[in-house]
């Protein structure tokens, strides 16, 4: 089985084609970077446009690279939420157009449930397992008892980790999106150069709070005389790869502890880490090292299935198909939509 995934639900515009759920025919991911980078974050609106222009070309790009043609698919998945709406419309506008012109069965797929599946996409892990779901607009500890029932542990209860890394390295001049450029320059700086607070919230709360390190790093800048377009002094300027380490040790921290909590109160034996942040490597150091310690299994999916990708759409949408689920045509896109909510053909306006 051939399956179309497609995927607009920020600033990535991707299409693949993943044969039988498991392979990965091609996989096109279309950024956005550019146009966002000059104001320091996705601007949903100008998302959803250049959405518009490239969403052709990347479905193009995924059929030539795959070597296939539209007869020959036999599934569309695409991504209906949560995420930008102006920007998840244009894919599922798009997918529900194919799917009705062809009359080729298309499933809606929710993308945190793309994110905990992309590892089936190069490993397989059995249920149940601790899901760590960590990007730009989440950061959710997850119970996956198997495809499709989850129960969510914990979540953010103001930034998302990715919100956190891009926010504080805005603040420090860096350019947009900051996660990449602190994980590298973290890596030449000192850990314990600030010690920034780790937010644990009440004593076995599995929820986080990232706000309150985004605040402390931006007070530390400001009272060491950082100027507030992100010229420092010639001091500070030194120490930016060791502010950088202690802000990524303090979030790195918490996420460890948090998920270790969650595999202990559980009596989880498997974690999978994913979502964008997921390509951080000092957290992927850490969760394997303290995994390891406790003898847990730790699996997280290559950086090109972190990030958003319309493999793991695809991969979501067989399953479900295979499952018996197939969207009607008029699935709505949803801004916000908790997981293993059913769809409301009402949610386009959030
Ligand atoms: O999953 P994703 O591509 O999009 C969302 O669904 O949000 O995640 C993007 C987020 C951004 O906040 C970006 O700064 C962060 O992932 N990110 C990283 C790294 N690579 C991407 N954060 C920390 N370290 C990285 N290496
Ligand atoms: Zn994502």
């Amino acid at each position: 089985m051939l399956c179309l995934g497609i995927e607009t639900s920020c600033d990535e515009t991707s299409a693949a084609v993943v044969e039988d759920g498991r392979k990965i025919r091609s996989n096109i991911i279309a950024s956005q970077v550019d146009i966002h980078r000059k104001y320091g974050g996705v601007v949903p609106e100008l998302a959803s446009r250049r959405h518009v222009e490239q969403i052709s070309q990347v479905v193009d790009l995924a059929f030539e690279e795959a070597g296939v043609s539209l007869q020959n698919i036999d599934l569309i998945g695409v991504t209906y939420a949560p995420g930008l709406v102006g920007a998840l419309l244009v894919g599922l506008s798009f997918a529900k157009a194919v799917a009705f012109s062809c009359g080729i069965p298309f499933v809606g797929v929710h993308h945190l449930q793309g994110h905990i599946h992309a590892i089936s996409l190069e490993q397989e892990v059995p249920y149940p397992f601790l899901s760590l779901v960590v990007s730009g607009g989440h950061t959710e500890l997850i119970h996956v008892r198997q495809f499709g029932d989850y129960t969510i542990l914990g979540k953010t209860r103001d930034d998302a980790v990715g919100e956190a890394f891009d926010k504080v390295a805005k603040i420090m001049g860096l350019g947009y999106p900051g996660g990449p450029v602190l994980d590298v320059l973290a890596e030449e700086g000192d850990p314990h150069f600030a010690e920034f607070p780790r937010s644990m919230l009440s004593a076995g709360s599995l929820d986080f709070s990232f706000s309150g390190l985004k605040t402390a790093v931006l007070n530390f800048l400001l009272k060491n005389g950082w100027g507030p377009g992100g010229e420092g002094t010639a001091g500070l300027r030194e120490h930016l790869a060791d502010i950088a380490a202690s802000f990524q040790e303090a979030a790195v921290q918490v996420l460890v502890d948090k998920a270790m909590m969650a595999l202990e109160t559980y009596g989880f034996e498997r974690m999978v880490l994913s979502g964008g942040v997921a390509s951080n490597r000092r957290l992927r150091k850490r969760l394997k090292e303290e995994s390891d310690k406790r003898g847990i299994g730790f699996f997280a999916p290559s950086p090109i299935l972190c990030t958003d990708n319309g493999a793991m759409i695809a991969a979501v949408a067989t399953s479900a198909f295979r499952m018996g689920r197939q969207d009607r045509l008029d699935l709505n896109a949803a801004a916000c939509l908790p997981l293993g909510h059913p769809p409301d053909k009402d949610d386009a306006m959030g």
